[in-house]
């Protein structure tokens, strides 16, 4: 007999029950918080390929701070800031900290916060406060530092402010296809019975963490994955995130389409058309409107927030995605391999030369030879496979909060490695960089040759170069095999031109553990880190840690000392050994150094400080000329169409049709439109009385702002908007708006806009 079937009054109240209980099971409180860093679109060299010709000239899409706080009721908490920029810089994790102690005491501090970049190489320079990472940017940028500095601690303000109940899930899976070893010849240097236990030569491990509001349910996901940041190229002049960077504002819109937006016009579905549905069928009627709107005159805006329209406005109520950067030392983005671009041929295996020449040999994307697109595709794998992870997530983290952090010296330290029949005493040496490191690497190959004579060379370069320092006899065997190059460690003036104390960090969610490590570990490197500390968890007494524990190496934290490879990979001297910059030991020191961490965690010790890393701000020589002045010729005004649509045009969706505009414009640095926006593409409303609304801004990937000077040292500038129509986007009257400020000769900043013809789209 069948059972009575149960009322369906009866079904909601079980699903409501069961719902409850899952969401009131937080033992936890969650904050999350997200700023706009972008830096200087101008004038700054880019941050990552050391290559002095890459300067900053527009916005590809824009860079963000990404901030996660998660607490106990009445105990202790973390911080993680994931940065849209190439790595963390002492000088910056030094100040946030200052401020973050002004705001709210001891709750935040250098031992439960963690700074990491996603290692984008086109984000602006200039913010790092060792000589050696600030040659090419002619020293200090105090603009590009200011705005991440003030970013970091808005996200962290952002989330400490939300704080409420919520549950943390975690989850992790391959992705297979967003990653290559560009130095497998290094890794094959490692032994063969430790290769054998792993599949690949790179880690193609995703571990995502989703965090779900008790109320109103996921607010956020952050994840780490190894690969560079490295899919645009060395030449690439638009500031953007790069492939993670990409990742994270497709994860971010695609969880947004699912909620309305709030705009001015009320609450819409997010980018779905406001317009009559026969706008498609009456062309006749699209252009008739689109010829009433004329380009207007670049009016000034009045007040200066008009010019900070936006399309994502509301960031509180925003879904907040990180994609975090891992032990990506030798992992490259362009998939395809590394070619010569002279004929074609695959590089030297061992060397990544072409007829030995480095400087041929160039990594390849999927979308090759579209940098932006090989941008796009390896973000939108680490999205989709992101997206899948937290559509996925069940294994909720559960226990205590915790965190051990320590400054360590590793100019000099004394490892314990063990040897056959036993342990023998090595030692770290001071920093210094070897010859492979001016051969570059196949995602950006010649890159950072600091041997060249006074005739090439920036300003800054001649300005330092004569304290180039030949390295003593101690330091030569100390860093062999390396060849040194440059003595950094061991060069002051007039400033440190390399770090020699480091923070190393662990932070404890419940079974996830994050080691923060200041720099680029490679595969292997990073394999032997996690082992080490997931060795001591397993075996501490407390048994707190079963078999399930989830490490990941959060990479570039807190602050920047380049690579760490294996003592094997080390004697191949590939570039990644050559930027290993403490000696063969340097990964030995790290492993000796988070052992104590994990085993003071375990035991709930107090791990002994260390000594204080140096604030070297008031020292910083900066040699970036300011901004003049900015004019237009004559009878023209900031904001003035200067090449417009076509009159009456007409273009049609999915044929990947690109509109562009030109406006007389005005330096980017004047003012960075920080929450704002350069460029917006508009739709009119269709019964909106001629109101506009804004679809897409500079932080859409769609979307260009490319900024230029006709001649180098002119006081005139050109803003051109290109817009790359949608497939997704709506029929309608469209408009492009540009958004700037001027700077006069008595240093005066004047906001302006300007507005494009109307075109129709169809
Ligand atoms: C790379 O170097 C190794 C060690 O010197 C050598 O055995 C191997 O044949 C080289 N491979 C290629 C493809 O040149
Ligand atoms: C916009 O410029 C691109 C080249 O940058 C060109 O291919 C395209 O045809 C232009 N669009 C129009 C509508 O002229």
């Amino acid at each position: 007999m069948a059972s009575p079937a149960p009322s369906m009054a009866f079904l909601l109240s079980l699903l409501l029950f069961a719902g409850m209980c899952s969401l009131s099971s937080s033992d936890y409180l969650i904050g999350v918080g997200s700023y706009d860093i972008t830096g200087p679109a101008a004038d700054v060299n880019m941050m990552g390929y050391a290559n002095s010709d890459q300067i900053a000239s527009g916005v590809h899409f824009r860079l963000r701070a990404r901030a996660f706080i998660v607490a106990e009721p009445r105990g202790n908490r973390v911080a993680f800031v994931n940065l849209d920029a190439c790595m963390a810089s002492q000088i910056v994790t030094i100040k946030v900290l200052e401020r973050l102690k002004s705001r709210y005491g001891d709750l935040y501090t250098e031992k439960n916060v963690a700074i990491s970049g996603i290692h984008t190489h086109a984000g602006p320079g200039g913010y790092l406060q060792y000589v050696t990472y600030i040659v090419t940017s002619l020293g200090f940028v105090r603009q590009s530092f200011d705005v991440i500095v003030d970013g970091i601690e808005q996200s962290i303000v952002q989330a400490h402010e939300s704080l409420r109940p919520g549950s943390v899930f975690v989850n992790s899976g391959e992705l297979l296809d967003a990653g290559v070893n560009r130095s497998p010849s290094a890794y094959l240097n490692n032994p063969a019975s430790e290769r054998s236990i792993y599949k690949y030569d790179v880690d193609k491990e995703m571990a995502l963490l989703k965090f779900v509001d008790s109320r109103s349910g996921p607010i956020a996901s952050f994840n780490w994955f190894a690969t560079h940041g490295t899919s645009m190229s060395r030449t690439n002049s638009l500031i953007s995130g790069d492939n993670k960077g990409t990742a994270a504002r497709l994860m971010e819109d695609w969880f947004q389409q699912r909620a309305p937006v709030r705009t001015e016009m009320g609450e819409i579905p997010r980018r779905v058309s406001t317009l009559v549905s026969d706008m498609n069928k009456n062309h006749s009627r699209l252009l008739e409107i689109a010829a009433s709107y004329k380009s207007s005159k670049g009016q000034p805006v009045t007040n200066p927030l008009d010019a900070k329209v936006r399309v994502r406005k509301d960031s509180s109520r925003s879904f907040v995605s990180a994609f975090c950067q891992s032990n990506c030392g030798d992992v490259s983005p362009n998939v395809l391999g590394a070619f010569c671009i002279d004929t074609g041929l695959p590089c030297d295996f061992n060397h990544s030369t072409c007829n030995g020449k480095n400087e041929l040999c160039y990594g390849r994307g999927p979308g090759y030879p579209d940098e932006f697109e090989s941008t796009r595709i390896i973000g939108e794998r680490q999205f989709k496979k992101a997206s899948e992870l937290f559509n996925k997530a069940t294994e909720q983290l559960k226990g205590r909060i915790g965190y051990q952090h320590a400054y360590v010296d590793f100019s000099k330290l004394e490892v314990s490695v063990s040897k056959p029949g036993g342990f023998e005493t090595v030692k770290t040496c001071p920093a210094a960089m070897g010859f492979g490191f001016a051969a570059g690497t196949t995602d950006g190959p010649g890159a950072f040759d600091f041997r060249q004579g006074d005739d090439k060379g920036n300003a800054f370069w001649k300005l330092v170069r004569n304290v180039l320092r030949t390295p003593g006899p101690e330091q030569v065997e100390c860093q062999k095999p390396k060849p040194i190059l440059l003595d950094t460690g061991e060069m002051k003036i007039p400033y440190d031109w390399a770090p020699s104390i480091l923070p190393v960090q662990i932070l404890r969610i419940g079974q996830f553990v994050i080691l923060s490590v200041p720099g680029e570990f490679t595969t292997m490197a990073g394999r032997r880190l996690r082992e080490a500390v997931r060795s001591v968890l397993a075996s501490s007494a407390s048994k707190e840690f079963g078999n399930n524990v989830h490490i990941v190496i959060a990479g570039l934290t807190n602050t920047y000392s380049q690579y760490v490879t294996t003592f094997e990979e080390y004697e191949v001297q590939r570039y990644e050994g050559a930027s290993t910059l403490y000696g063969p030991h340097t990964l030995s020191a790290y492993i000796q150094e988070f052992k104590k961490l994990a085993t003071a965690l375990v035991n709930g010790q107090t791990i002994e400080s260390g000594p204080q890393p140096p604030d070297l701000l008031s020292k910083q020589i900066s040699l970036l000329a300011p901004v003049v002045v900015d004019v237009t010729p004559l009878g023209v005004s900031f904001g003035d169409v200067k090449s417009d649509v076509a009159p009456n045009s007409r273009f049609a969706r999915g044929g990947g049709a690109q509109v562009n505009v030109t406006f007389w414009s005005a330096c980017p640095r004047n003012d960075l439109m920080t929450e704002g926006s350069f460029a917006l593409v508009e739709r009119l409303i269709d019964g909106g009385g001629g109101r506009w609304l804004p679809v897409y801004d500079d932080d859409d990937l769609c979307l260009k702002f490319k900024w230029s000077r006709p001649t180098r040292l002119s006081p005139e500038s050109y803003g051109r908007i290109e817009w790359r129509i949608p497939d997704s986007a709506s029929a309608g009257v469209y408009r492009i708006r540009h958004f700037g400020a001027s700077k006069s000769l008595l240093g005066s900043i004047t906001t302006f806009s300007g507005t494009s013809s109307a075109f129709a789209v169809v």
